[in-house]
């Protein structure tokens, strides 16, 4: 059976790039999920990379227990010509990248409000304004636009909430000034996160692909090379750049105990998380840890809530992890099971707690 309610492929009228929209469910509601732009080697990887990241997004949804399904948009720029390693984001001239992002707009209008976007790699809040002059479906419009402004800080104070709960989890106790930590990218999630877990007294350890990132590292942490990174001798690894960089190759070079982190779609196949549950290194699936952002957007755009309440919203992250983590102990199964296992049964409840 074909998993997804309906995907869209469209040359833009406006930029001539490949734009996709991938609508995987509206089971418990309208389907959200960011606009990724990003150099792919063709369109259809970036047709491969919509599909796992829409569908991806339906459990973070239901996971976070929102009353919303996934979608993403995928819009792909030309490979960058640096023999296949699109890691960094290639920056297209201006002109081109509001043609793109009014493209992107045209096709979320014509899909009539099932599936509305937001911010994701390679698009930030001023995108948002750009898309915003084709459609309503957007989040995250600077505040002075209407919308809620970055989800990124939202996202790292989620992710802390996850990796507080997993160190009481893994380690007996939620105090981060005690553990070590290795964050790999330094993008808007992950230089938040940095930051925070520098905040807290933790000892850590920093890598990005892009050597100007450097300057983003907080004071106090050790900068090191991204193949490093994943090799590291650390209590929590976190992985907050791009997905897949968990599989059969990295695995088995892991020397962490943990692994948490906002990157989507970390696992390069479920298969994965078996792997590293029998090597004893605690995963903590990333459609909990990372969903902050879409927390955060549609408790202030959608349910009108302050931003206090917001980011109280954005807490919960941490006790629907220790739920999880627990669930999986008592089961004998791998968090990802865990965390699939109450998706399916938050989408057959349909409708949600709040
Ligand atoms: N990039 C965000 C995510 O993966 C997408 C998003 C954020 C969508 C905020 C809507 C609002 O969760």
């Amino acid at each position: 059976m074909f998993p997804h309610e309906q995907v869209i492929i469209r040359r833009g009228r406006e930029s001539g790039l490949p734009i996709i929209v991938a609508v995987h469910s509206t089971t418990r509601g309208m389907a959200i999920g960011g606009c990724r732009m990003k150099a792919y080697p063709g369109w259809q990887d970036g047709l491969a990379d919509a599909l796992r990241l829409s569908a991806a997004m339906t459990d973070k949804c239901a996971l976070a227990g929102l009353p919303h399904g996934g979608g993403k948009t995928v819009i792909v720029l030309p490979p960058a010509g640096d023999g296949g390693r699109q890691l960094a984001p290639h920056q297209p001239g201006d002109d081109l990248r509001e043609a793109a992002l009014h493209d992107a707009g045209s096709v979320i209008e014509d899909l009539g409000g099932i599936y509305a976007t937001g911010p994701d790699v390679g698009t930030g809040p001023a995108d948002m304004v750009t898309i915003g002059e084709r459609t309503t479906h957007v989040f995250c419009r600077p505040v002075e636009h209407g919308g809620s402004g970055d989800s990124s800080p939202a996202t790292a104070l989620g992710t802390i909430a996850a990796l507080r709960a997993v160190c009481a989890h893994r380690f007996g106790s939620p105090d981060l000034s005690r553990r070590s930590f290795a964050v790999l990218g330094l993008g808007r999630v992950g230089a938040h996160v940095a930051r925070l877990l520098a905040e807290a007294g933790a000892k850590i350890k920093v890598a990005d692909i892009d050597e100007a990132k450097r300057a983003a590292a907080p004071e106090g942490s050790v900068w090191i090379n991204p193949d490093e990174c994943l090799r590291e001798t650390v209590d929590v690894l976190i992985p907050a750049a791009l997905g897949g960089l968990l599989g059969p190759e990295t695995v088995p070079a892991l020397h962490c105990r943990a692994i948490a982190g906002p990157a989507n779609n970390q696992l390069v196949s479920p298969d994965t998380a078996a792997t590293l549950h029998e090597r004893g290194i605690l995963w903590a699936p990333d459609a909990v840890v990372s969903a902050g952002g879409i927390i955060h957007a549609t408790a202030v755009e959608l349910r009108h809530r302050s931003e206090q309440n917001a980011l109280a919203e954005v807490e919960t992250i941490g006790d629907t992890l220790t739920a999880i983590l627990r669930e999986a102990d008592a089961r004998r199964i791998s968090p990802y099971e865990a965390s699939i296992t109450r998706s399916i049964a938050a989408r057959e409840r349909r409708v949600s707690r709040r």
